[in-house]
């Protein structure tokens, strides 16, 4: 077996041969001669002349190779006590109808198609039908807004929305299709064929119930009872397989556009390589398919190398106890579980004993694969002490679609470092620049940059906006794609990553923008100007916190301001966006172009030690922002 050292190497000093070879473990229709195309720079494209289909890749072949019996998909519920398995040959014959009703409702390869669905086996299902296809899916986390929904839908411009009647959060339901109307009142309808409606029977609400609006509110049942299965369509691998909306730096999201071959090739690669999971083999990722970690573990990745995934709807806690996650290992024969670090810190708040993992056999469990926040080393080694299993904190992002930093337990078992997510993965070439572009050196802290071209499965571009791509990632560093994260290296070559050095904040592993927050609270008519900043959390990693500045004469107390602001972000963004502190200042510290000074507001309010940027246009108003912050924290 090659070390990690040589795979990496092999992996930089001739990428073409590299991923060549693991485009292998493909099934193509034409399989590709060649790995990149650089023609283009800084469009790259990976595997220029592959065409294949994501969806075959994920469940036909492995029908085809005789293992339509196995367990593909897992759905777990403790929202409703639900436990259903789905074998290959049922998630093909599902995958195939849907995928008929796609094509009856006229869509073809190309169009884009919105899904609004919370963890449950119908969005899975559906976004396979796309890939089957060749239509583009956009998933929408269902914890986001109807202002949310219609941004996307706005961008992405399908030709379908497909939804369901509600989604289950402890103690309350969440009524989609109500959303969903008033997204489509903000977004307009146009070229939209119909909306398909999942109905659920613990959630009011059905297609019916809609049928007076300008387009068909169809039910899924009725079209799949009575839809023809549809063939797999070959596409380009260059074709764009999704798009995933995140979080930027202002209130728009970014269209991330993942293609079908590198995406097709990087994941099955990273299955077997960083997190050990083969065919027949159970991995559970509790996350969300609205996310980029349930695009990529929840649904893609396992299914690309024939394992089962498990789709969990639930918490950590609360559904019905700390022992959910032990209990999900235990029924189901878990190898490898991925969460992010919020949800231990969860279980460890309610069970530090770790008593509720007595009562379940976690013997199958080989790893704990943890991202979308730092990993703390006091969560860290307390997780550790509890499992006696190796916790792999691995760092990626949305845009990379795949792990750029972790411990390849598939290659080596390197050793852990608590508070580093180890080494970069094969493939990518990661550097830390300070802000002149001079490599720091080891152990100083800078911006956590990636040499171009990325390899394959990373973002090929912006949806319908190749300029902001450019101008967000490329245009800071020439020739290098700026991760938005700090950190350093150690003398050994780990990373350490230690924060964004932009607005972008992760609220419970949930990345949101400080931005977004910001053009809710200037939108209410008593607010002249606000900033909104990350402070720590010991629970959800980091929260949001407001600072306002009344409009003059502005009729409203302190706290009925709260009261408002907090309840027009949940209703704008969403509850996810957890916004509950909001102070009202009398003015807000600028430079002498207007520019907020939010990253000195972010150490006053940590309580750090701060200088006065030289570049302020008041210092007085610095010095009272700090006395207001600090009575707030006594
Ligand atoms: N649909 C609708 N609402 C949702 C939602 C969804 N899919 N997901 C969360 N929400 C709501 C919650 O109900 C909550 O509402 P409330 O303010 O009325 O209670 C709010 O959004 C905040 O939710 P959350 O951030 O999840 O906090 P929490 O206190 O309910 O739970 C944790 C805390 C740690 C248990 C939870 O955040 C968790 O499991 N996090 C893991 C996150 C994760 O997997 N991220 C993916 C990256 S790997
Ligand atoms: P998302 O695009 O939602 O996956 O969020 C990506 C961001 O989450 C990264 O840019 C980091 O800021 C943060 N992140 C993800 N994983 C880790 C990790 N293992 N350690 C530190 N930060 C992380």
């Amino acid at each position: 077996m090659p070390t990690y050292s040589q795979t990496y190497r092999a992996s930089v000093d001739d990428p073409e041969r590299f991923w060549l070879g693991a485009a292998a473990a493909i099934d193509w229709d034409s399989a590709p001669r060649r790995a990149l195309d650089d023609s283009n720079a800084p469009f790259y494209r990976w595997f220029p002349d592959g065409q294949l289909n994501t969806c075959v890749n994920a469940v036909d072949r492995h029908v085809a190779a005789g293992r339509g019996d196995q367990a593909a998909l897992i759905y777990d519920s403790a929202m409703t006590g639900v436990q259903r398995t789905y074998t290959y040959a049922e998630l093909q014959e599902r995958v195939a109808r849907f995928a008929g009703v796609l094509v009856a409702q006229g869509v073809t390869r190309g169009d884009r198609v919105v899904i609004y669905l919370p963890m449950i086996p119908e969005a899975v299902v559906a976004m396979l039908a796309c890939a089957r296809i060749g239509a583009i899916h956009s998933v929408v986390f269902g914890g986001f807004a109807a202002k949310e929904l219609a941004a996307r839908i706005t961008d992405a411009a399908p030709k379908l929305v497909i939804t369901t009647s509600g989604g289950l959060e402890p103690g309350r339901t969440i009524e989609y299709l109500p959303i969903v109307a008033s997204a489509l009142e903000i977004a307009g309808t146009q070229g939209i064929a119909a909306v398909i409606v999942k109905n659920r029977p613990q959630i009011p609400g059905t297609a019916q119930d809609f049928a007076g609006h300008d387009i068909p509110w169809l039910d899924w049942d009725e079209l799949t009872a009575a839809a023809e299965p549809a063939d797999p369509v070959p596409v380009a691998a260059t074709d764009p397989l999704y798009i995933l909306y995140t979080s930027g730096t202002t209130g728009k999201p970014k269209g991330v556009v993942r293609d079908n071959g590198g995406h097709a090739v990087a994941l099955e690669w990273s299955m077997r390589h960083i997190y050990d999971i083969g065919p027949g083999q159970v991995m559970w990722t509790a996350s969300d398919v609205g996310w980029v970690v349930g695009h990529s573990y929840i649904v893609y990745g396992p299914l690309l190398v024939g394992a089962t995934t498990v789709l969990y709807e639930g918490k950590p806690v609360g559904t019905p106890d700390a022992g959910a996650f032990w209990r999900v290992i235990n029924d189901h024969g878990v190898q490898a579980l991925f969460t992010a670090p919020t949800a231990l810190r969860a279980i460890r708040k309610v069970d530090p004993e770790s008593t509720e993992l007595d009562k379940y056999d976690i013997s199958t469990l080989d790893n704990l694969f943890v991202a979308g926040e730092r990993l703390d080393p006091n969560t860290y080694d307390w997780i550790s002490s509890v499992l006696h299993r190796p916790v792999i904190d691995h760092w990626w992002q949305t845009e990379t679609g795949w792990p750029v930093c972790a411990n390849p337990r598939g290659i080596e078992h390197l050793p852990i470092k608590p508070g580093s997510p180890s080494v970069p993965v094969p493939g990518y070439r990661l550097l830390v620049l300070d802000d002149q572009g001079v490599p720091a050196p080891t152990g100083e802290e800078g911006n956590i940059v990636l040499a171009l071209p990325l390899p394959p499965g990373t973002l090929t571009t912006l949806w319908h906006d190749d300029d902001r791509y450019v101008r967000s990632y490329l245009s800071a560093y020439d020739g290098y794609y700026l991760t938005g994260d700090s950190g350093y290296i150690d003398a050994e070559g780990y990373v350490y990553v230690l924060g964004r050095s932009d607005d972008v904040i992760n609220v419970a592993g949930h990345r949101l923008s400080t931005g977004g927050i910001e053009a809710v609270l200037a939108g209410h008519p008593a607010v002249a100007e606000c900033a909104v900043i990350g402070v720590h959390d010991e629970l959800k990693g980091q929260r949001p916190s407001g600072y306002v500045v009344l409009k003059a004469g502005a009729d409203i107390t302190p706290d009925e301001l709260r009261g408002e602001l907090v309840q027009k972000v949940r209703s704008e963004i969403g509850a996810v966006a957890s916004l509950q502190e909001v102070t009202v200042v009398a003015a807000l510290p600028k430079t002498r172009s207007g520019k907020i000074l939010r990253k000195t507001m972010r150490q006053i309010v940590a309580g750090e030690e701060f200088s006065t940027p030289s570049t302020i246009e008041d210092p007085a108003v610095l010095e009272t922002l700090a006395e207001t912050i600090g009575r707030g924290r006594e």
